[in-house]
């Protein structure tokens, strides 16, 4: 071959050793901080992923601690999109600068409570699902232990309970921050601590995540948790003796969110993954992995066999409040002061 004939070589390989790599790199990556549950995080990223092409590092950690990686992690941010957990965090993280602002097309077809958690936030973030908080309970050992039957609060403090409750800790758990505010919202700040201070002396243990107590429950160690409905039911489809109790005070919820994190090293994927998130097609998958949250996109089919938030005494929960930064700091270091420090 001549010189030209070589060149010509040279410059087709360049070519095409050029174009892969930009395929790959076009491809491109997503660090994803996910907060519900395992199984569902493990589907999405599996999706996304058939989806884009784009590779995805995934780790899951509740929502409290989530939100607290990323504060930690603000002057050298490590993840890219912040996916699930409870809304106060997301709402925290918000105000603190700690994520940015992103308008998804696919805002237009949300549910109001979903676009109304990204309007209050300046859309930094945006609802994904929504969830009652409930008692479940463990109907074999209510009866092994000739407990009655949990229909309100007020019940988990009675001296019958006690070491049969168990919930998460508040800090690290989006579904105990939300028990915490729910209760202070239903029997007010003094009234709302004496109730924590009660239930405290019932609890057997305060667990990382908030849906490992219903976990427990199924596997005969709790007779009761605290956590949200749906989490409940999939321990019930799953076969084991739970019954779900909406509290008769009336019981608050939360509004899953998203958030793409300040100073992200992916943007675009972020992007592509709030947009995914938000799609009806890929909220209704979300049955496949047993999660029964109900969807934020109006046009996603919720599983049939979701909590029916309607059907529910809801309260009115203020999430303005309840997801401010000063308010969930200030709530969680009373409790931390004045309720988990109590003897049992
Ligand atoms: O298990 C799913 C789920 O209840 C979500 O609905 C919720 O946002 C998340 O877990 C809260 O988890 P944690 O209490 O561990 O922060």
């Amino acid at each position: 071959m001549n010189r030209t004939g070589l060149s010509i070589v040279a410059f087709v390989i360049f070519g095409f050793v050029a174009a892969t790599a930009n395929t790959a790199f076009a491809a491109g990556k997503l660090t994803l901080y996910c907060s519900p549950q395992i199984e569902w995080c493990q589907l999405m990223v599996k999706e996304f992923e058939k989806a884009t092409g784009i590779k995805v590092a995934m780790t899951r950690k509740s929502s409290g601690e989530t939100f607290a990686q990323i504060k930690a992690e603000r002057r050298n941010p490590k993840g890219d999109v912040w996916w699930g957990g409870t809304g106060d965090p997301h709402l925290q993280a918000a105000e603190e600068d700690l994520t940015q602002e992103y308008k998804s097309p696919r805002l237009p077809e949300l549910q109001d409570w979903a676009r109304r958690q990204a309007e209050q936030s300046g859309h930094r973030t945006v609802g994904i699902y929504a969830g009652a908080l409930g008692i479940g309970y463990n109907s074999e050992l209510l009866q092994k232990h000739k407990l009655p039957a949990p229909k309100c609060w007020k019940d988990l403090t009675k001296p019958d309970y006690k070491g049969h409750v168990q919930m998460a800790n508040p800090n690290s758990s989006g579904t105990a921050y939300t028990t915490l505010a729910t209760i202070v919202q239903v029997f007010g700040e003094d009234g709302g601590f004496e109730f924590m201070k009660g239930l405290h002396k019932n609890i057997n243990q305060y667990t990382k995540s908030g849906s490992a107590p219903i976990k427990a429950s199924a596997r005969g160690e709790t007779t009761v948790g605290i956590v949200f409905q749906h989490d409940m039911v999939t321990q019930v489809v799953k076969g084991f003796p739970i019954k779900i109790v909406s509290p008769c005070e009336g019981t608050g919820y939360e509004i899953g969110s998203v958030s793409i994190i300040k100073g992200a090293r992916n943007p675009e994927s972020a992007r592509k993954w709030v947009d995914f998130a938000l799609d009806p097609k890929i909220q209704t998958m979300a049955a496949q992995a047993r999660a029964y949250q109900v969807p934020s996109n109006a046009s996603a089919s919720p599983p049939p066999q979701a909590p029916d938030l309607s059907q529910i005494k809801l309260i009115d929960y203020d999430f303005k409040k309840y997801g401010s930064s000063a308010e969930r700091r200030r709530l969680l270091k009373k409790w931390d002061d004045e309720v988990s420090t109590l003897p049992r």
